[in-house]
């Protein structure tokens, strides 16, 4: 039996150290340490005892010039999920692997069963940790009638058993459902600790690249919204996708964080109905059935969240201020950028907003800190004062500057096809270079300074 010690990691970067410490040295994260048992040297006795597929002298493991590497035709594997395809680049390449993120009940399990069972002809493996197999044949009873019958299912958690079961299988697609519950006998600690996670992705990984399998991993996420375990687990797999969604709306959001066989700015649409996911094909029917229409203050921004496009509602309240010193409040927007958005209001486009209270929320408990949403701000805050509603097919985006200018903002494409991917008509923009709107489904309207915003809104 090896000898066991205890050691330390960064629950964010996987870093390792023989002590606890306040502070990650490699990625200066503070407070990230967890204690954990590991055998003593889960590296190299993973590299002896792992299910290597194939040998160390084959062909594949050999260094090759690029020029004589060979492209074979890459064939992408068709989910039969028309929205799951597009976030994913085309479909599953094959040796890939996927990580899914979500919060718990937001459908993971269901979005990966749905396609699984949908998918025709292909010979596939899903190793749930979680449910037993009568949960999963009452989830699939629930979803209905399906393609595939050569779905192969087995519950268990330990690692090498699911090697086993692939070696008598020979999959042609993996999931594992989720890579938190599946432990190896090679680390000590217990299933979804940071070493158990990185040892056993690293395995699937291997094997994955080895047999060519592409494998979907469901992966739990954190308080705060981050796949749950080392983020050296984002760093090794190919696509990181994450399933979110509104509580208090059925419709959930699929999104490619990362994607090294795609692009990150797609996204697709499903509504989580009684008998599992349906697609959504036209999403505007999803902005319809909360929008307010006619509302004067409210305006939507394109902002982006991380490096994902996001659209949001701006809400503003200005009223008279009923006590000497006029109110201003923010919630979920900087409070002295609203002060210096109103001074520029003021000082710049001529509105007398210096006796009144204004308030301004960003729908959904969100904290934006992206500077494009200036603009929504303030023409949701000159509705508002106004008593003109924002025609709600149109969006904006651009930042302000102190002379009242409307000035560049980055990733301004992925701004506009978010809001063409969500049913939006119209786009205001500042002035760009280099860019050709002409395909596009939007109109994309461009405007310099705050007078010329306020043209295209309120003309
Ligand atoms: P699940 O896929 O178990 O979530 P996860 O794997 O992300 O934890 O989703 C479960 C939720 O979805 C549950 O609250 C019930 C709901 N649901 C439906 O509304 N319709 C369905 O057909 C299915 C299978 C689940
Ligand atoms: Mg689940």
């Amino acid at each position: 039996m090896a000898k066991l010690k205890s050691v330390f990691f960064c629950q964010n970067c996987g870093n390792e150290s023989s002590k606890w410490l306040g502070r990650c040295p490699a990625c200066g994260e503070w407070n990230t340490f967890v204690e954990e048992v590991v055998n003593k040297a889960p590296a190299s006795s993973s590299i002896k005892k792992g299910v290597s597929i194939v040998s160390a002298n084959d062909e594949r493991t050999r260094p090759v010039l690029i020029e004589n590497i060979e492209v074979t035709q890459e064939v992408r594997f068709d989910t039969k999920c028309a929205e799951f395809n597009r976030v994913l680049g085309g479909g599953l390449v094959p040796g890939s692997m996927v990580l899914i993120g979500g919060e718990p009940g937001i459908g993971k399990s269901t979005l990966v069963l749905q396609v699984v069972l949908n998918i025709e002809g292909k010979k596939t493996l899903y190793v749930s940790g979680e449910e037993s197999l009568n949960q999963l044949k009452m989830r699939a009873e629930r979803l209905g009638s399906y393609a595939n019958k050569q779905c192969y299912f087995v519950s268990d958690n330990s690692l090498e058993r699911i090697f086993t079961h692939i070696k008598n299988v020979q999959p042609e697609l993996l999931i594992i459902d989720s890579i938190q519950t599946i432990e190896t006998e090679l680390v000590e600690s217990a299933a979804g600790s940071v070493s158990q996670v990185r040892e056993c992705a690293a395995q699937i990984l291997r094997y994955a690249k080895e047999s060519n399998t592409p494998v979907l991993m469901i992966g739990h996420i954190t308080k705060d919204g981050t796949i749950a375990g080392p983020k050296i687990l984002e760093h090794i797999v190919d696509t990181v996708i994450q399933f979110e969604g509104d509580q208090h709306y059925m419709y959930r959001i699929l999104r490619a964080i990362k994607n090294r066989f795609g692009s990150t700015s797609e996204i697709g649409i499903f509504e989580m109905q009684h008998s599992g996911l349906r697609e959504v094909s036209n999403p505007s029917e999803m902005l319809m059935s909360h929008n307010n229409l006619g509302l004067s203050g409210t305006a939507i921004g394109a902002m982006i969240e991380g490096i994902r496009p996001l659209l949001i509602e701006v809400q503003a309240l200005v009223s008279t201020a009923a006590y000497g010193t006029p109110q201003r409040s923010a919630t979920g927007f900087d409070a002295r950028r609203l002060n210096m958005l109103l001074a520029v209001l003021e000082k710049r486009v001529g509105f007398k907003l210096s006796q009144k209270d204004v308030f301004l929320n960003i729908a959904g408990g969100l904290k934006v800190s992206d500077p494009a949403l200036d603009l929504a701000v303030i023409s949701a805050i000159l509705s508002s004062n106004m008593d003109i509603a924002i025609d709600p097919s149109v969006c904006l985006a651009g930042e302000i500057g102190l002379t009242g200018e409307i000035r560049p903002i980055n990733r301004i494409e992925q701004r506009i096809s978010e809001a063409e991917k969500l049913g939006f008509k119209k786009i205001v923009i500042p002035r760009f270079k280099n860019m050709d709107v002409s395909g596009r489904q939007i109109q994309v309207l461009t405007a310099e300074k705050v007078e010329d915003a306020f043209k295209i809104l309120f003309a």
